[in-house]
């Protein structure tokens, strides 16, 4: 599925600061005259945010892994199908703050389920549709905790013990070393507008680059 747009997507852990980044470099695209979707996951859209609320909620600690996966992978399919692509298709740069990496981190990384499996589920809702460029916010893990403990953003996943979110910042790593080409690893533990700054300044270096996105 050939398009005209660019897919950017935000990665880390929690509390590196991926909704401000996604927020400030949609301000800088919008300054640029840049036309842009700003997303999420999980949710993004009616059907994804209904999905979201079961996923995070404090209330849902029963939830098995694979129920999990399962959620944050039908959120992604609809959200694919009724967002990230017709976006695309029409030329639009989609900014999606989480996308198929933070399966890999947290579901395979993190609870260890089967990374055949991930990776083909997440070829079934993606429909092989890959991000141009990700920006992974790396930061400390009781860093990022406490950031969002500060902040009161309290939710299932973040409930988890310092091991798993150690285990998912292993797993970024991971994934940044063996797709180095696409995904950036910033260090979030700066200044935000100098994170910013650093961001806005690999993506126009990659926006000269692009001929138009690819599959
Ligand atoms: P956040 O976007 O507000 O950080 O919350 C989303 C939470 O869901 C976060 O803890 C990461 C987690 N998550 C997964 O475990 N797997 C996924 O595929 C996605 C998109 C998110």
């Amino acid at each position: 599925m050939p398009y005209e747009g660019i897919f950017i997507t935000f990665e880390g852990i929690e509390g590196t600061g991926k909704s401000t980044q996604t927020d400030l470099l949609c301000e800088h695209l919008f300054k640029e005259g840049i036309g842009h979707v700003r997303t999420v996951e999980p949710g993004g859209t009616p059907i994804g945010d209904e999905i979201r609320q079961i996923l995070l909620s404090v209330d849902n600690k029963a939830m098995s892994a694979r129920t999990e996966l399962l959620l944050y992978a039908a959120s992604r399919a609809q959200h694919v199908d009724e967002v990230i692509v017709p976006a695309l298709r029409s030329g639009k740069v989609v900014v999606c703050d989480r996308f198929t990496d933070s399966t890999v981190a947290y579901q395979g990384y993190g609870r260890g389920l089967d990374m055949e499996l991930i990776h083909k589920l997440n070829d079934i809702c993606t429909g092989g549709i890959k991000p141009d460029i990700t920006f992974l916010l790396d930061t400390e893990v009781e860093a990022g905790l406490s950031r969002n403990r500060t902040a009161n953003k309290v939710d299932r996943l973040e409930l988890e013990a310092e091991e798993f979110h150690q285990k998912v910042r292993k797993g970024y790593i991971e994934i940044s070393e063996k797709e180095s080409d696409r995904v950036r690893v910033i260090d979030s533990g700066q200044e935000i507008e100098k994170v910013s700054e650093e961001i806005i300044k690999v993506l126009t270096e990659f926006m000269k680059g692009a001929t138009g996105a690819s599959e």
